[in-house]
This record gives C-alpha cells, sequence and structure tokens, in this order.
C-alpha cells in the first residue's frame, strides 16, 4: 500500500493551522469533511422536515454503523450505535446475569467509567475487582490470569491505557476470560483508529469505543460490538424503540427485539452527531489503520526522543511495539504547564502527575519539537514561580 499524502490529509484539517494540537486523545481534530456532512444534516433539516428521517437519517445511521463495521472487522449486524461509552457499557450488563457469576474484573488503569459502572452495581450483588499497576503504565497479563475465576462474569478491560498509551494484548485476555467461563468486554476508546483492531481474530465478546478522539468524529456518537452468537440470549433490561423489531407498529404492549445488535439501542440517535462521526470514519478508513499506526508510532518515538534528550522521564511502556500514541511527561503541576502551553498556543492536556501529549497523523516532527521547546520553557517558569512562592528567591 503506497504511503498516503499526509500534508494533503493535514490540509483537511484546518484548525491545524491556528495552534499545535497535540492533544487528539483528548479531542480529535474537524475535518473539512466532517464539518460539510453536518452542514448537509442542516440542508435536510431545512429543506424536509420530520420527512428527512425517511429520506436521509435513518440511512445515515446504518451507513455509520457499516464504516464501523468495516473498521473493526465485524459483521453490520453485530455493531449498535450509541451515544456514549457508559450507555453501552449499561446496555451489556444489563443483559448479563450477575446471580451466577457476580464478578468483574477490572483494573486502576481503565478510564475511570469503566469502573464507576461495575461499582454502581455493588447493591445488586456485584463485586469488582481493581487490579493495581506494578509501574502506572501497565497491568501484567499474570494479575489478570490471577484474578479471573470461576465467579468472574466479566473481564473488562481497555486495549490502550488513558494516561501511559500502553497497548494491552487483548487476544491474551479474551483467552484468560473464557478459559474461566467468563465474557470479555474492551474499552477501546483510546485504540480504535489509532491501532488496527480485528475483533474476529482478538476473540473478544464486547467491545466499546467513541468516535470523537482517535476516529476524529466528534462527541455523540460511541459503538458496541456484539459477538454475534451471544446475541439472542442477550436481553438488555436498559431498552428503548429503536432497539425493538417492528419499531414502527407503535404497539405498546409488544415487545420484541431486533435480532442483531442494534436490540443494545434505545432512543433517537443524535443525527447531526452521525453526520460528524461517519465523516471521521470514512477520513480513518480511507487512510487505513495500518498506515495510521506507522505514522502515529513514528510521531510517538521522534517525541519521546525529543524529551529524553532532555532529560525528562516518561511514563511510557519500555517496549515501543506497546506504545500507542500517548505520551505522559511527569512534570510538577501539570494543570499549571498545560495552562502556559496554551497561552502559546501548544495544545495538550493533563492527568495527575503528568502532560499527556497525543500526536496523531496530521501532525509533524516540527510540531514536536516546538512543544519540546516550549514545555522546556513552562517547566523552568514553573519552577521559578514556585521557589518564589515559597520564599526562596
Ligand atoms: C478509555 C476511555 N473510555 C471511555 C471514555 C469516555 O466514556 P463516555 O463515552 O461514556 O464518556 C474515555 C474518555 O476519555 C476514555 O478515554
Amino acid at each position: 500500500m503506497p504511503e498516503p499524502d499526509w500534508d494533503r490529509w493535514r490540509g483537511e484539517f484546518p484548525g491545524l493551522r491556528k495552534s499545535v494540537y497535540l492533544n487528539t486523545c483528548s479531542l480529535g481534530q474537524l475535518s473539512r469533511r466532517s464539518r460539510a456532512a453536518v452542514r448537509r444534516f442542516l440542508d435536510q433539516w431545512q429543506a424536509h422536515g420530520a420527512a428527512a428521517w425517511y429520506s436521509d437519517w435513518l440511512k445515515e445511521l446504518d451507513q455509520t454503523r457499516r464504516e464501523f463495521a468495516r473498521l473493526v472487522g465485524a459483521a453490520v449486524d453485530e455493531v449498535a450505535v450509541m451515544p456514549n461509552v457508559s450507555s453501552a457499557l449499561a446496555a451489556i450488563s444489563s443483559s448479563l446475569d450477575f446471580a451466577a457469576h457476580n464478578r468483574v474484573v477490572a483494573c486502576e488503569l481503565d478510564f475511570p467509567t469503566l469502573c464507576h459502572h461495575f461499582l454502581a452495581k455493588e447493591p445488586l450483588g456485584v463485586s469488582t475487582a481493581i487490579l493495581s499497576s506494578p509501574d502506572g503504565v501497565h497491568v501484567p497479563l499474570e494479575a489478570f490470569a490471577e484474578a479471573v475465576d470461576e465467579r468472574t462474569a466479566l473481564l473488562a478491560a481497555s486495549r490502550v491505557y488513558y494516561t501511559s498509551g500502553y497497548l494491552q494484548d487483548v487476544a491474551a485476555l479474551a483467552e484468560i476470560a473464557h478459559r474461566h467461563g467468563a465474557l470479555c468486554l474492551i474499552d477501546d476508546y483510546q485504540g480504535t483508529g489509532q491501532v488496527p483492531i480485528d475483533v474476529k481474530q482478538a476473540g473478544v465478546d464486547f467491545l466499546v469505543t467513541g468516535g470523537l478522539k482517535w476516529l476524529i468524529g466528534g462527541p455523540g456518537v460511541a459503538f458496541l460490538y456484539v459477538r454475534r452468537e451471544l446475541i439472542p440470549s442477550l436481553r438488555p433490561t436498559v431498552a428503548g424503540w429503536f432497539g425493538q423489531r417492528c419499531q414502527f407498529d407503535f404497539d405498546p404492549r409488544n415487545m420484541e427485539f431486533r435480532d442483531d445488535a442494534g436490540r443494545f439501542e434505545a432512543g433517537t440517535p443524535a443525527v447531526a452527531a452521525l453526520y460528524a462521526a461517519r465523516a471521521g470514519l470514512e477520513i480513518i478508513n480511507a487512510i487505513g489503520p495500518a498506515n495510521l499506526r506507522l505514522r502515529t508510532a513514528l510521531l510517538n518515538q521522534d517525541l519521546a526522543g525529543r524529551l529524553q534528550e532532555r532529560g525528562y522521564r516518561l511514563r511510557i511502556p519500555a517496549d515501543p511495539g506497546r506504545h500507542a500514541g500517548i505520551t505522559a511527561v511527569p512534570v510538577e503541576n501539570p494543570a499549571g504547564v498545560t495552562r502556559a502551553l496554551a497561552q502559546r498556543r501548544i495544545i495538550v492536556d493533563n492527568r495527575p502527575g503528568v502532560v499527556r501529549v497525543s500526536p496523531y497523523f496530521y501532525n509533524t516532527p516540527e510540531e514536536n519539537e516546538a512543544f519540546a521547546l516550549a514545555l522546556d520553557e513552562a517547566v523552568r517558569r514553573g519552577r521559578g514561580a514556585g521557589r518564589r512562592a515559597a520564599g526562596v528567591l
């Protein structure tokens, strides 16, 4: 496959002219394609009113589903389009029987919503084991293997940890879960798009992910993959009319779930968000996840090298093959440093103890250098201010 013309793709994102934007793990950039798609939605709304549902909007829902299925190697009928990952988790967990197996295994590096979701079920008897990380970067597979047992209903794990960028071996996790008769759910919000995944090869049961980061589709749309063989046995108790086989019969007494993963959808989708999301997915599919991974890995290694040369001790995976596009830089006062950088129009974000930097295909090594230079200055100034505040100077 020929290498994509990265300069041309960069031109799709006019916002990149205004700042050094290294924060895709928080929010991907807006493309011209997404902007044009949302404008199309507005035109349809104005021109057709409610008829737009039938002329265009329901088709848009299915096209978005199709585009996502293609990206992750799923069949179209294994994908539900959801408003966010938290609702996808709710739909799935509402379908599981925790009476016989009441244990969920997750870890402290997962995005909190994953753990919070199951902790909230404690009053219903669900017990959530949150595994610790030995280094703040990863959790070894052995720890999962030890924690999952015959009581376990679900192993819920991230493929890419949102602070360290560590790329977890999800096929191995699925194998661990299945060995004990448990199911495996992957939160792939920080992975889909930037690192290829084939849900069939990975052997996972569920995959949840959202559109606003590495899928450059903006907020309001998330995706849920459910392995086909499981669908008929799962009956969500969080439900709504979009999940019904005869949605337009308007019969409140007849409740028959759709046969496909659409049964996990509940109410009216945010249509403007669908337009932005599909346009983002089209770009990701056009470039191809393999190309995206190569480019992002290159930019990350470039960034890590520049920072390490300057003496920063990064909180990243030791093996570059396990490092996805997030680089955590431990600094004092990360929020202050992030603000100081933003004043110079260098956009990153922060999490406890670290500044998080996440170059994507549309970034350049020159932007990495601009960030590294400005970081040095912000850290130096921060130290000076700290000493002044402490009366040292
Ligand atoms: C790994 C991961 N999961 C989930 C979420 C958010 O979930 P939700 O769509 O429910 O807001 C994020 C957001 O930052 C995330 O990084």
